[in-house]
């Protein structure tokens, strides 16, 4: 059911009722006149919780007041044109079918075929398509490839749409699940964390989600409420590693490393978190410091499916699963602190699992190291750590609301003159999930 954009955007919804007529005006302009539909799906910042969730681990994000618009019209046959309001997204078109054939790497349409195809694989019936437009620029999209997580935006908006313009209305849990297996379509062997934020976000309110499924495939979430009179705020440290997606997966393939070493002692067990009850002084032995893909597979150990690995790919498996067994400890404890409105421990913790970022995932840069012990020398910023997968992107600090302006001032300035480059800052103001919405 559509809800409106004041129950969307509360007191903004004023501003964002001008974009959405902007949009209409354009897509009238692009597509002839004709009825119009609206869906939105917000980014997300990781409060706590990074690389855990491929492992079944704890993750607790925050879903943006930053979103990415899809206006669409359905089409009677079974495609989907799609254009942007941004002229450096090209135009595609493509037919829904359960094998679609890829745009070139980094093409945006691949994470729009990669939720067509997922559907029509789920549905196993012809799927009608859709007229679309994207608005996903500033100020009131999600920022692109700064870690905010808009791909998966763009995911779950195109498959939102399609299933709802397609009559099929799947519970959030069910949408999150086809979103994030649609993502491996790009080739990244990622978790269901953003899908699961973008979808189940609320206001004021952080997700915990258990990343584990339960026998009958549901997940354990609680919405977890933000502290008052505090702010989460955003910085972007204006870095993009070339690599990224290569990092990410070699990061996957060390846990699995892990996992699989540790079948040796205990069987049965499929990702990281089932052992998680187990005292790290026992697994940290039968876990090497360094090995090579190469390595393992003359042990018989076969890392599954991931792109990008060679024989001597390295893998520091011990320090990336005591990142990852750490991690998970720590989300627990940041849920009872945000529970308690213990602002003070959630603080530390996030400064933990920031040292735990950056010494054993190693996903921590120059840039981020700065922004970090910049924000921290705040009176009033009680945490600040590096947010989303990493190796550039942004950092998220949890301030005192009477010191944020103190803090972007501090970060702006100091960060130009350390760095020559400047970094854009917005504070995150939560908002709920994904959904089809209406002007009244
Ligand atoms: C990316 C992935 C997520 C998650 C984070 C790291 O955002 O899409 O699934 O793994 O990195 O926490």
């Amino acid at each position: 059911m559509a809800v409106t954009l004041r129950d969307v955007y509360g007191a903004e919804a004023g501003v964002q009722r001008a974009r959405y007529e902007a949009a209409l005006d354009l897509f009238t302009r692009t597509y002839g006149p004709g009825e119009v539909r609206f869906f939105r799906a917000p980014g997300r910042v990781n409060l706590i919780g990074e690389h855990t969730d491929y492992n079944h681990g704890f993750v607790m994000p925050v879903a943006l007041d930053k979103d990415i618009l899809l206006l669409a019209r359905p089409r009677p046959d079974n495609v989907v044109r799609l254009s942007n309001v941004e002229t450096d997204y090209p135009a595609f078109s493509f037919n829904i079918d359960q094998d679609i054939p890829p745009g070139p790497a980094g093409d945006w349409g691949n994470y729009a075929r990669g939720a067509a195809q997922e559907l029509a694989r789920r549905l196993a019936w012809r799927l009608r398509g859709f007229d679309g437009l994207v608005v996903a620029e500033p100020p009131y999209g999600v920022p692109r490839g700064v870690g905010l997580s808009s791909s998966s935006a763009v995911t779950v908006v195109v498959a939102l749409t399609l299933a709802i313009l397609n009559d099929w209305h799947a519970d959030a849990v069910t949408m999150a699940q086809l979103c994030s297996q649609a993502e491996w379509y790009v080739g990244t062997r990622g978790g269901i964390m953003d899908q699961f934020i973008s979808l189940l976000g609320q206001r004021v309110h952080a997700l915990f989600l258990d990343c584990r499924p339960d026998a009958q495939g549901g997940y354990e979430t609680e919405q977890v409420p933000l502290p008052q009179g505090y702010s989460l705020l955003i910085a972007d440290s204006g870095v993009r590693h070339e690599n990224a997606r290569g990092e990410y997966n070699h990061r996957v393939a060390a846990c699995r490393a892990g996992v699989k070493l540790l079948q040796a002692r205990y069987p049965g067990i499929t990702h990281l978190r089932d052992v998680q009850d187990v005292a790290w002084e026992d697994l940290e032995p039968r876990l090497p410091e360094e090995t090579t893909v190469g390595q393992l597979s003359e042990q018989g150990i076969d890392l599954g499916d991931i792109p990008g690995l060679t024989a001597r790919t390295p893998l520091k498996v011990r320090a990336r699963c005591r990142h990852v067994w750490t991690e998970n400890l720590r989300v627990e404890e940041a849920v009872v602190a945000l529970r308690d409105a213990d602002v003070a421990t959630l603080g530390r913790l996030l400064n933990e699992a920031h040292a735990s970022a950056r010494d054993d995932y190693e996903i921590s840069c120059e840039e981020l190291e700065h922004l970090v012990a910049t924000a921290r020398e705040v009176d009033g910023v009680v945490g600040a750590r590096l947010t989303g997968a990493g190796w550039g992107g942004c950092i998220v600090a949890l301030v005192r609301a009477d010191a944020v302006n103190a803090l972007e001032a501090h970060l702006s300035t100091a960060y130009a003159a350390k760095t020559g480059k400047s970094t854009s800052i917005f504070a995150c103001r939560s908002a709920p999930g994904a959904g089809e919405c209406s002007f009244e």
